[in-house]
């Protein structure tokens, strides 16, 4: 039997998803949205997609959850998208009631699916949905160190004029302006980033990744999705295939780094289950007054949350 990945939002990360698992031919798909017509006609064109890529997957649009049942993982990508000025931050209010609704619907009918949360401010929203759910919180996870890192590994790539496939880069902390790249950690081949590049470029390729999804706002107009939609296949992969993939994500911290009760990025190994295992780096001084900045701003956010919805 073939698994099952339903994407709440058939906006422009949930239908590039859907897009990417199908070509991948490791899932059917159902995409849910509010919009009539939206995931129904998306759904329609990527099915007859199928033929000319040749792979056999089922994709499915509705406005209704019932297509849903039975789904191995819910991605949750429904929601307002960022806009030119906008802080992730800004979108809480209207993507908290959102995301909240998504996870109840969802979990009624695929009480055994793991989570992956992609909307907006996100470390918030992975909180929110492991709280409305009540699932063990390893079988919520949020997407956004695996596109972070996938965006510094660009910046140093080009860089550089190496392959993609010889930049490994790791991001910790909150999916926001005070995101943690781990210079020491990153390498080209196992050569260290900082025994490679100069401070200031090694400097300039930290900011840009902080300000990765800022960058791609201010040409389109909106947030970015195919590196996000890319990053989530990586995910739903490791997932099915129970791969124990070692890539960053937000993930539910009980004294890692010292922080509890919040989601926060660090560096996960994923399987079947979900979260399998958080990974710690032995950090310094300096990546340690970093890590704390960024866990405030999380913090922070999740004030915000609670004043707006009401949780066990
Ligand atoms: N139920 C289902 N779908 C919904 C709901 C809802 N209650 N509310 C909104 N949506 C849908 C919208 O109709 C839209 O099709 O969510 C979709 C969001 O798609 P886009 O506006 O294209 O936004 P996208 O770029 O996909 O980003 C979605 O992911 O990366 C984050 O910051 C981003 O929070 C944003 C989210």
């Amino acid at each position: 039997m073939r698994r099952k990945v339903t994407i709440v939002g058939a906006g422009m990360t949930g239908s590039s998803t859907a897009a990417w698992l199908a070509a991948r031919e490791i899932c059917d798909v159902v995409m849910i949205d509010i919009l009539p017509g939206v995931p129904q006609g998306k759904a329609l064109d990527l099915q007859e997609a199928m033929p000319v890529i040749e792979k056999d997957v089922t994709i499915v649009g509705s406005n209704s959850y019932e297509e849903t049942a039975g789904s191995d993982i819910i991605v949750i990508t429904a929601g307002v998208a960022r806009k030119p000025g906008m802080t992730r931050e800004d979108l809480m209010t209207t993507n908290a009631n959102i995301v909240r609704m998504a996870a109840e619907e969802t979990l009624k009918r695929s009480p055994n699916a793991v989570y992956i949360v992609l909307t907006n401010p996100l470390d918030t929203m992975a909180y929110l949905v492991q709280k409305v759910t009540k699932l063990p919180s390893h079988r919520v996870v949020g997407q956004a160190g695996i596109l972070d890192a996938a965006r510094m590994r660009t910046f140093v790539s080009l860089e550089l004029g190496v392959s993609v496939e010889n930049v490994q880069c790791y991001v910790l902390g909150g999916h926001g302006d005070e995101m943690v790249p781990l210079t020491r950690h990153s390498n080209v081949a196992g050569i260290p980033l900082r025994d490679i590049l100069p401070p200031d470029r090694l400097s300039a390729i930290v900011e840009r990744t902080r300000k990765g999804g800022a960058e791609v706002i201010n040409f389109l107009g909106t947030s970015a999705y195919y590196a996000p939609a890319a990053s989530v296949v990586q995910m739903v992969d490791a997932i099915l295939k129970n791969k124990h993939l070692i890539v960053p994500a937000s993930a539910y911290v009980q004294g890692e780094y010292g922080l509890h009760d919040m989601y926060f990025g660090v560096l996960t190994q994923l399987g079947r289950d979900g979260v399998e295992k958080i990974i710690p780096y032995d950090l310094n001084a300096e990546e340690k007054v970093m890590l704390n900045k960024s866990a405030e701003a999380v913090r922070q956010s999740m004030e915000t949350l609670h004043k707006l919805v009401k949780l066990d």
